[in-house]
């Protein structure tokens, strides 16, 4: 008999009621509100037996694991479709949320939803949205991924005065893809994501319709997060970062019933600050799409890593699984959601054709830029996050970029500290790009197709080539994903001009 692997150990079903328990550390200390970047790899938080290990203390709180089904967020109806357009409203708000059973937890909402509404919109189709603040702060909304004007991007100094409200108008031109849409906040971004306002923004595509991809129920969203928890339910955030809850649509280790038949899953890492390294056990994921949409053909994959702000599409084929066992999404070591598989037989007419779509030409670039993110000196409390030397200021403009050009981006992850290094995952605003080469060589196998936000490893470099073709012209900022990074400035300003 073959060894078995650490996952094959893990499969058997002790170990997974030990290890899926979600025992909630006490997180009563607070004694700075300024959030501190922890050094090491971020999944290091993420396993609850290296916490136990490293002796924290488990208290009274905690949850039997897979007992709680997996929401899948509800779609938001617009208020009207008038000329074609989708018109929406959600209100910004402090909600009280089911997160962790028989307890409530304080939290920040879209709609009142801790994972918020789900738009969906379509490829040609206009939508605005309307979103009332009735925080008690100022709040806006980006949509991370979206081609949009910059009046309605969410800028990090564009804001909504608490009590004030705010039409953000979304073309929908370009091809479909997952989004997603969260506070940007300058500052609080970090703060505000953590505490709830993140939600999904599909874009459907017509022209996707054709390829008969599993849709309706069998198209769902998943969004992937960690949080930590005091014993009242209540979020602990800024006086430690880790965080040893994974959130499966809001929920901790649920389970979600599926037919034996294929699915489309949308995953988003909407953790401030985590990666996840997500595989089932040995079962094939056939990858379909990334930030930017669909591939150019279907990729099997037996693990894939997604990090702060990424998107992965996957199918996953429950057939072959019928009147098998339970089957398991890890991250890691750790099985965080559980796919019960029905024993009927079903007729599946969905299918993942070999061509799904091509990508847009790379194009000839014409202008060659480094982009350097990092830590100066982590001496400093709280340390000053740097792009190219310089702590965000909203009152200079970094580069300026041609409207329509093709430019190769160099971003090197900067640390100088070398007790303190961290990843940073990089975003751009606006645009979608291809990643053309890491740490000196070629690609990996996670950076295939458009992607808007891409791991840059501790020392790493990540080569991207993106072309400014959008019908938009401004100030959009360029930042890394972990949004703490990005509260303390690791974040610049582009400016694209005509
Ligand atoms: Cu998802 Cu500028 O952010
Ligand atoms: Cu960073």
């Amino acid at each position: 008999m073959p060894k078995l692997t650490r996952r094959e150990v893990l499969l058997s079903a002790g170990a997974i009621a030990v290890t899926g328990a979600t025992l909630l550390p006490l997180g009563g200390r607070s004694s700075s509100a300024v959030p501190m970047p922890d050094a090491g790899h971020p999944a290091a938080g993420a396993h609850l037996a290296d916490t136990v290990g490293a002796g924290a203390e488990p208290v009274a709180v905690a949850t039997d694991p897979f007992t709680e089904r997996m929401p899948v967020p509800a779609t938001l109806q617009p208020s009207s479709t008038a000329g074609g357009v989708d018109v929406y409203e959600l209100p910004i708000g402090h909600t009280d949320v089911d997160i962790i059973p028989g307890l409530r937890t304080p939290a920040m909402t879209y709609g009142g939803q801790f994972v918020g509404p789900t738009i969906r919109a379509r490829t040609g189709r206009p939508a605005k949205v309307t979103f009332a603040n009735q925080l008690t702060q100022p709040a806006n909304v980006h949509l991370h991924g979206g081609h949009v004007p910059q009046a309605s991007d969410g800028h990090p100094m564009d804001l909504i005065a608490p009590g004030g409200s705010r039409e953000y108008q979304y073309p929908n031109s370009q091809r479909g893809a997952t989004l997603w849409y969260h506070d940007h906040t300058h500052g609080l971004e970090a703060d505000h994501v953590y505490r709830g306002l993140h939600g999904f923004y599909l874009i459907e595509d017509p022209a996707e319709r054709r390829l008969d991809l599993p849709s309706g129920e069998c198209d769902v969203p998943i969004m992937l997060r960690n949080a930590q928890f005091d014993e009242t339910g209540a979020f602990v955030f800024g006086a430690t970062e880790t965080r040893t809850t994974i959130l499966v649509n809001g929920k901790s280790q649920p389970y979600f019933p599926v037919a034996p038949r294929k699915y489309r899953f949308r995953l988003l890492n909407s953790a401030l600050k985590h990666v996840f390294a997500l595989h089932m056990g040995g079962a094939t994921m056939t990858k379909i799409a990334s930030d930017g949409g669909l591939l150019p053909a279907p990729i099997e994959v037996d693990e894939l890593a997604i990090s702060s702000g990424e998107r992965v599409e996957i199918v996953v084929d429950f057939a072959a699984h019928r009147g098998g066992g339970p089957l398991y999404l890890y991250d890691g070591d750790t099985p965080i959601l559980r796919f019960d598989v029905a024993p009927n037989r079903v007729r599946d007419r969905a299918r993942v054709p070999d061509r799904l779509r091509t990508l847009p030409e790379l194009g000839t670039a014409t202008v060659e830029r480094t982009v350097t993110m990092g830590f100066v000196d982590m001496s400093v409390r709280p340390p000053v996050g740097h792009v190219n030397g310089l702590p965000f200021d909203p009152n200079r403009v970094d580069v300026q970029v041609r409207q329509g050009a093709t430019e190769i981006w160099n971003v090197v992850n900067a640390d100088m500290d070398p007790a303190f290094l961290f990843d940073h995952p990089f975003h751009m605003h606006l645009v979608q790009f291809q990643v053309i080469g890491r740490d000196g060589g070629a690609p990996g196998p996670d950076d295939v197709g458009l992607k808007d936000t891409v791991y840059v490893a501790p020392k790493g470099s990540v080569r991207v080539q993106v072309t400014f073709d959008t019908p938009y012209t401004g100030k959009y900022v360029y930042h890394c994903h972990y949004l703490e990074h990005s509260a303390l400035g690791m974040m610049a300003t582009m400016e694209v001009v005509p």
